[in-house]
């Protein structure tokens, strides 16, 4: 019923339609940035990898991933991983699926697809962001095993969780005993500067939390896997 592809580059006006569509689709279009012609191109051939959703004769859904390489826009300069890793960094860019086919299992459908082909290249570390404002998208990255790890500013001083995982393994379980559970706490998605002062003790996001009002994320220490420190 749903079949993912390789999009190529070919495919650039697929993308522009549908990020458009789905962009006009939005109640706040600030939780979705949009991509350049330039930038979907760059990484419709060799500058990373895009796939489609096709359902019946039309394309529903998109994903990119983009390798940042050397490039400055890199989102690990936002964390400690060494420099010398960035070029084994790609960014789990824009998903989009259209707004009559959400719910439907299509962002998990790619996300896996995409997480299988990134398994056998020389990349070990994945960033992404998401807007506080989008709980959708950062559940859709939660559920592929990423974790918000910081709060930063982005396209233009918009405010975003950095989300980390590594690849091809997931995240490692902490240790634990049976008899002292990990110490967790929540915040509410709209508690800025508590969030952004629980990163910076080395708190990491592990789950949404819906019983409260707003979203919200519980929190447990980590240490980011590459670091074996706190950050
Ligand atoms: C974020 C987004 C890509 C998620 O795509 P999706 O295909 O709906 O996600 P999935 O169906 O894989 O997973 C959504 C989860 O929410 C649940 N859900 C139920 N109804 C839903 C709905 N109407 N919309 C979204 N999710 C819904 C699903 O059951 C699923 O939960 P589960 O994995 O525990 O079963 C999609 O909402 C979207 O395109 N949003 C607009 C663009 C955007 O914000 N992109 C992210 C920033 S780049």
């Amino acid at each position: 019923m749903f079949d993912v592809r390789r999009l190529g580059p070919r495919d650039l006006g697929l993308i522009l339609d549908l990020q458009e569509r789905i962009r006009a689709s939005l109640a706040d279009p600030d939780v979705f940035q949009t991509s350049t012609p330039e930038f979907v191109s760059y990484c419709l051939a060799d500058g990373g990898l895009c796939y489609g959703v096709n359902h019946g004769t039309g394309t529903v859904a998109y994903r990119m991933v983009y390798f940042p390489r050397d490039r400055d826009f890199n989102l690990a300069k936002d964390t400690p991983l060494p420099p010398a890793e960035y070029g084994r960094v790609a960014h789990w860019d824009t998903i989009a699926v259209l707004p009559e086919w959400r719910g439907h299992g299509l962002a998990r459908l790619m996300n896996g697809r995409a997480l299988d082909d990134v398994a056998g290249l020389d990349i070990r570390h994945l960033c992404a962001t998401s807007s506080p404002q989008n709980p959708a998208g950062v559940g859709s990255l939660m559920r592929a095993g990423f974790r918000p790890v910081r709060l930063v500013r982005k396209f233009g001083g918009k405010l975003r969780f950095l989300f980390y995982r590594p690849t091809p393994g997931a995240w490692p379980v902490k240790e634990t005993t049976a008899t002292k559970p990990p110490p967790e706490r929540c915040l509410p998605f709209s508690d800025t500067a508590g969030l952004d002062q629980a990163f910076r003790e080395g708190w990491v996001g592990v789950d949404i939390d819906t019983d409260r009002t707003g979203p919200g994320l519980r929190l447990r220490r980590h240490p980011l896997p590459f670091t074996g420190q706190r950050i």
